[in-house]
């Protein structure tokens, strides 16, 4: 059953947005050669609570962090522990907030120092698939229609599109139906009406889409041991259409300015 929220929950979510696109971008920021995944789950866990918000992930079905980092092959829900990062890694940081019941889910693949050609084409693309899946949110298409956009562009790419792991509705609760799947068809799916929040999150990869999850039960690595992104924002779907309500004042694609609505493009 698909919960679609007023223009009141929208507010609210935005402001628990806010909290999550603040502290991905501290998080962005840190993610710099030296510094381990746990101290970025440290600054995770103090900046969403310093700000007034809870860490979703914390807790959810036993998940131990406030974040999830994957490194280089791994895809998503990466566990942050004493692994330091180094120059040349691809790192995907994936983080929730709750505030004041409501959930906001959004990630981003940054570059460690400098990275290879490969991994910044990888990047790009993959924040390309995710602003092209937003721009699929209008009144009346179909959730399918974000899927195909997305596979679009990444299989024109050379990419493989994960399939085991979806976008979701977001609200109350970080995982709500519908189910978004990063492939598709056009005109399938659920049809799209005001007030719809979705959390779009295409895990995009260098080789095969294959995925396997590893030993201590979370997580989702390629099976070929290539690179993979992902990129993920909560969007709602207004009279205007979507509204991106996890917007970065830095670090986000130029294309996203055209989904900021006016008063907090002056911002
Ligand atoms: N963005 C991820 C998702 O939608 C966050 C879940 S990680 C978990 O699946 F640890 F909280 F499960
Ligand atoms: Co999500």
């Amino acid at each position: 059953m698909i919960t679609l929220r007023s223009a009141r929950e929208i507010e609210a979510m935005r402001r628990s947005g806010k909290i999550t696109a603040k502290v991905l971008t501290d998080l962005m920021q840190a993610a710099k050669p030296g510094i381990t995944t746990a101290d970025l789950d440290a600054i995770a866990e103090k900046g969403i609570r310093d700000l007034g918000g809870e860490p979703t992930f914390k807790g959810y079905r036993g998940y131990p962090a406030s974040v999830c980092t994957s490194v280089n092959d791994r895809v998503v829900h990466g566990i942050p522990g004493p692994e330091v990062l180094r120059e040349g890694d691809l790192l995907s940081i994936d983080l929730g907030t709750t505030l004041e019941g409501y959930v906001s889910d959004s990630a981003v693949t940054v570059p460690v120092g400098t990275v290879s050609a490969q991994a910044r084409r990888l990047l790009d693309v993959t924040q390309e698939c995710l602003m092209l899946g937003i721009e699929q949110m209008r009144i009346g298409n179909h959730v399918g229609d974000i899927g195909h956009a997305v596979q679009q562009h990444a299989e024109a790419n050379g990419y493989g599109v994960v399939r085991v792991l979806v976008g979701h509705g977001v609200g109350t609760s970080m995982h709500e139906d519908p189910q978004v799947p990063n492939y598709g068809k056009r005109g399938t799916g659920a049809k799209m009406r005001p007030g719809l929040v979705l959390a779009v999150e295409p895990m995009i990869t260098q080789g095969t889409h294959e995925v396997k999850i590893l030993e201590d039960g979370w997580t989702v690595v390629t099976t070929d041991g290539k690179l993979a992104a992902h990129f993920e924002h909560t969007i709602a779907l207004t009279q205007d259409g979507p509204r991106i309500l996890t917007l970065r004042e830095l670090g986000e694609h130029a294309e996203a300015a055209k989904y900021r609505p006016r008063e907090e493009a002056a911002a």
